[in-house]
């Protein structure tokens, strides 16, 4: 199956099964069929190579939400599974806080309106993000001042081996910048069914981000709410990213890196005009600075370069872009020399933020 209508970069990459699952059952009895293929492939070429040592591969697996942030660079000779479980529900409630569960395959932009419009508060920053509801805990999403793991009350996952259902409480997620267990030690284990975020009944509104503030302005509010903090998000998003219906991307495709401060303090007195911003200190109590990749990539010349079909986006060089029919590959061998020459200038090496398939 064609995959290009499933991943907002538009690469044209196919899979060799594709299945949408919309309910728990369902996606289980999908699960019991492959783990069956998968046990008579082993045998089978157990008996054919006499090798009893042989070690088969798993027939692959890709849990699939909006395909917004992840990379093809090859056919996928597996199973993708499309989540589409969805419902939205207010789980409990105190004098704080609602409660509310969605289910994995629910639009995350949606599903943050859906809140606004009921006056849960909390989401409101990380409006248009695209993608699913089941992906949020994955890199612990965040724009414009808030993560997920802010809001962030449980989930529940289906482990793949098991077919047994989890419970993660935050701590369980160990939620960082753009990580969490689930893109590090229990990547590929578990499918994230639903999840329940801790919303508020008197909103905390976070405007502490520059842009937003500038925004507001501009947009001659005087009283704050949910819903016109979410406007001035979107505002800001819409003037310089790029929108995938029209040029494919997967936003970000590189993390900030976060930098030592002795390394910091040299590279000033080179660039005085490098822009940083405070970050937590290592593990180690090494004081690190934030600076922004987009910055880097802009000083080493990449922003709106193009080859081929392949770029860096113009207003936002953090960005890499699909002008069509770029392959992922060609994604992704700019994306090895915008990391080779911003290590060279900078010495500092970008870490990508996407998924590479
Ligand atoms: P997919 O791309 O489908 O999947 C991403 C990864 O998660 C894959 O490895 C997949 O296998 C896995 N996965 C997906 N669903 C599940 C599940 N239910 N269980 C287990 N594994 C799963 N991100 C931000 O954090 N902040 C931003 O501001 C932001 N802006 C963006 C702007 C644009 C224009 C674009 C295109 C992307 C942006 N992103 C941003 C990235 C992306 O939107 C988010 O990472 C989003 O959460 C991905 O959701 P998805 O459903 O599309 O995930
Ligand atoms: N900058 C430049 N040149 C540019 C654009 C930006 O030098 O052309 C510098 C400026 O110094 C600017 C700084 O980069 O102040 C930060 O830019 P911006 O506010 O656009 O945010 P970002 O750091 O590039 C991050 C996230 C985005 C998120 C925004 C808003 C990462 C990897 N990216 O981008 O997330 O929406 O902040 O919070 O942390 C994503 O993950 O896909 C994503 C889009």
């Amino acid at each position: 199956i064609a995959l290009q209508p499933y991943n907002t970069f538009g690469i044209n990459a196919t899979a060799r099964y594709f299945a949408a699952f919309t309910t728990v059952d369902e996606l289980k009895e999908m699960l019991a069929e492959l783990q069956a293929q998968n046990s008579k492939l082993k045998i089978q070429n157990s008996k054919l190579l006499h090798d009893s040592q042989l070690s088969t591969p798993n027939s692959q697996l890709l849990i699939l939400g909006g395909g917004s942030n992840l990379l093809f660079t090859q056919d996928f000779d597996g199973l993708v599974l499309k989540n589409e479980l969805k419902g939205i529900e207010v789980v409990r409630e105190n004098e704080e806080h609602y409660y509310v569960k969605a289910w994995g395959g629910e639009n995350w932009h949606q599903f943050v309106q859906h809140c606004i419009h009921m006056s849960y508060a909390g989401l409101e920053n990380l409006s248009l993000i695209p993608g699913c509801v089941g992906a949020s805990p994955m890199q612990n999403i965040g724009a414009y001042g808030v993560e997920i793991k802010d809001v962030f009350e449980e989930l529940e996952a289906l482990d793949i081996e098991t077919q047994t259902i989890t419970t993660f409480k935050r701590n369980d997620c160990e939620f960082g910048y753009r990580e969490s267990v689930f893109k590090r030690k229990y990547k590929g284990k578990f499918i994230i069914l639903n999840v329940t975020y801790r919303l508020n009944k008197t909103p905390q509104f976070h405007t502490s981000y520059g842009a937003i503030e500038q925004e507001l302005e501009q947009m001659g509010i005087e009283q704050l709410s949910i819903g016109n903090i979410a406007q001035a998000v979107i505002n800001i998003r819409s003037s310089k990213l790029p929108d995938p219906k029209v040029t494919g991307n997967a936003g970000s495709f590189f993390k900030n890196p976060t930098i030592p401060h002795t390394q910091f303090q040299q590279l000033l007195q080179e660039y005085p005009a490098m822009p940083h911003f405070p970050a937590p200190a290592a593990a180690d109590a090494t004081v690190l600075v934030k600076i922004p990749a987009a910055w880097l990539i802009e000083q080493c010349g990449w922003k709106g370069y193009r080859k081929g079909d392949a770029g860096c986006h113009s207003k936002q060089p953090l960005v890499l872009v699909n002008y069509g029919n770029a392959t992922g590959n060609e994604i992704y061998q700019l994306s090895e020399e915008i990391i080779s020459s911003v290590s060279r200038k900078f010495g500092i090496t970008l870490e990508r933020e996407v998924n590479i398939i």
